[in-house]
């Protein structure tokens, strides 16, 4: 251990997005002593590019009907209990947001999914303004029992007697390793796994592949949710919230039609898996499809979604005037770390909340504008459940850390989990691509290599989860198998359970 820096802490929380933070911020309120570490600065992750808004059932009497449409979006893989803790403990935790200093627009508006407007933003920067605030209450907090590192990355969880205990982590000032009575993940998704998308760049898929090396189970990684309207140029995604058709924008193909018309009867506000499939499919008939904002007035649209004015121009699209050519982009993935209601995974000692976590919120697709409220949620439930079982720190513990895949082959990796796991599967092409799924690995270890090793693993398991599921449900589309199975069920793998998918 010569070389390695020791630190010891309750809580250890890994990943600095609205889940991180608010868990840190949770577990301090009650006393404990708490180190968060992020590979990003604070507040990272795809929390601070979130444009859309928070949705929370704040208006009055308005659960029942969240949750309805949280389970409706899920097609019929939400759990309820998770649904039910969701809507109940929303409002309190979007309160204390207003108390950090963030301030919502009064008007509420509309995205796809929901029967009436309760996403609060401000403007289409609602992500960053919660960030902001997070990161200001985490450094005016900080001392010796709250301990933040940056641009640190977690190399691998510590595992004693079965439980996690802990983990080593590459540091811009070298190794260290932390010893901790509970371990917290929030590292988002795995949204890099594909070559389009509106994952940010750390999106790689960290904590999946920590919790599968450590024998945690991972369920339902193969609902992948494309975003259906993001301007693509040069490979990089850039989203155009779905708040503009919320307030209003209307799709339509080369041929100028309102389209959605004959695919659903909510039109541009059905849910996203249909919406996203549409376009697809409109692209493929006719060439192109446009959002169309114009009659919303100009004026209003730069002022209402100034981010995505703002992103757009350099590209020399004003979406304000402009017809603006969109098309789906990988933007979240539903599965993750299985988690019960309080953010305990399946292995003792360790947990998960946020985008990494399969809470049972999301089911089959989530609901827009859900995700930065589940961050809050699931990340205070988390942290509270993790304080109530500490475990004692042993002195003896094992590492295992992803295998080190060489970051160039990434592009092809990419390209095959593009090509056969995208909006729509089928088995042969699922199949093909897990023929000779070996990348090249490299022997120095690294941020990058460590990365690449985390979204070669959890691409496999995707693959594999695709394969076996074998019906169309949410963002889950098989052209081999275009119905929905009579009943729901989770796929679960572990490498416990020799990496089966069941
Ligand atoms: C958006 O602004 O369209 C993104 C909202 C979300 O993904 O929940």
């Amino acid at each position: 251990l010569g070389g390695v820096k020791m630190l010891e802490t309750e809580l250890l929380v890994v990943g600095g997005g609205v889940a991180g933070a608010y868990a840190t911020l949770t577990a301090r309120s009650y006393g404990a002593d708490v180190l968060l570490a992020c590979k990003t600065p604070l507040v990272g992750g795809s929390t601070r590019w979130a444009q859309g808004g928070i949705a929370a059932p704040l208006a009055h009497g308005d659960e029942d009907a969240h949750a309805q449409d949280t389970v409706k979006a899920g097609r019929g893989l939400c759990e309820p209990e998770a649904v039910q803790a969701f809507v109940r403990d929303a409002r309190s935790h979007v309160e204390t947001l207003r108390d950090l200093g963030v301030t919502f627009s009064p008007h509420a508006t509309l995205e796809g999914g929901h029967s009436r407007a309760r996403i609060r933003h401000q403007g289409d920067a609602t992500g960053h303004a919660i960030s902001v605030a997070l990161a200001e209450a985490l450094q005016a907090g900080r001392s010796p029992a709250l301990r933040v590192m940056e641009h640190a990355f977690v190399r691998n969880l510590r595992v004693s007697g079965g439980a996690v205990v802990g983990a080593d982590l590459l540091t811009p000032d070298g190794p260290v390793r932390v010893r901790a009575g509970a371990v917290l993940l929030a590292t988002g998704g795995f949204g890099r796994l594909y070559p389009v998308t509106t994952a940010p760049p750390e999106g790689t898929g960290d904590g999946l592949g920590l919790a599968w090396q450590a024998g945690a189970a991972l369920r339902d990684l193969e609902f992948v949710q494309f975003h259906p309207t993001a301007v693509v140029r040069d490979g990089a995604a850039h989203l155009v919230t779905e708040a503009a058709r919320g307030e209003g924008g209307r799709l339509l193909n080369a041929r100028g039609e309102r389209f959605m018309e004959r695919y659903d009867p909510a039109l541009e506000l059905a849910p996203r898996d249909v919406v996203a499939r549409a376009i697809a499919a409109e692209i493929a008939a006719t060439g192109r499809v446009d959002l169309d904002l114009r009659h919303l007035g100009a004026a209003f649209v730069r002022s209402r979604f100034p981010t995505v004015t703002a992103s757009l121009a350099p590209l020399g699209l004003d979406l304000g005037a402009d017809l603006i050519p969109v098309q789906p982009a990988v933007h979240y993935t539903m599965g993750g770390v299985q988690t019960d209601v309080q953010g305990r995974s399946t292995v003792p000692g360790l947990y998960a909340a946020g985008e990494v976590a399969s809470s049972g919120l999301h089911g089959a697709n989530r609901l827009a504008s859900n995700s930065l409220s589940e961050g809050l949620v699931f990340g205070a439930r988390a942290a509270r459940a993790a304080l109530a079982a500490l475990k004692a720190v042993p002195t003896r513990s094992d590492g295992l850390h992803a295998p080190l895949v060489d970051p160039a082959c990434l592009p092809d990796l990419r390209a095959v989990v593009a090509g056969a796991a995208g909006l729509r599967r089928d088995a042969a092409g699922l199949r093909a691509a897990l023929v000779g799924w070996q990348w090249p690995t490299v022997t120095a270890e690294s941020r990058e290599s460590l990365e690449a090793g985390h979204l070669a693993l959890i691409g496999e398991r995707l693959l594999r989860a695709a394969l076996a599921r074998e019906e169309s449900r949410g963002g889950h589309h098989r052209t081999d198998f275009p119905r929905e199975a009579a009943s729901a069920a989770h796929s679960v793998q572990s490498r416990a359970l020799g990496g089966q998918v069941t």
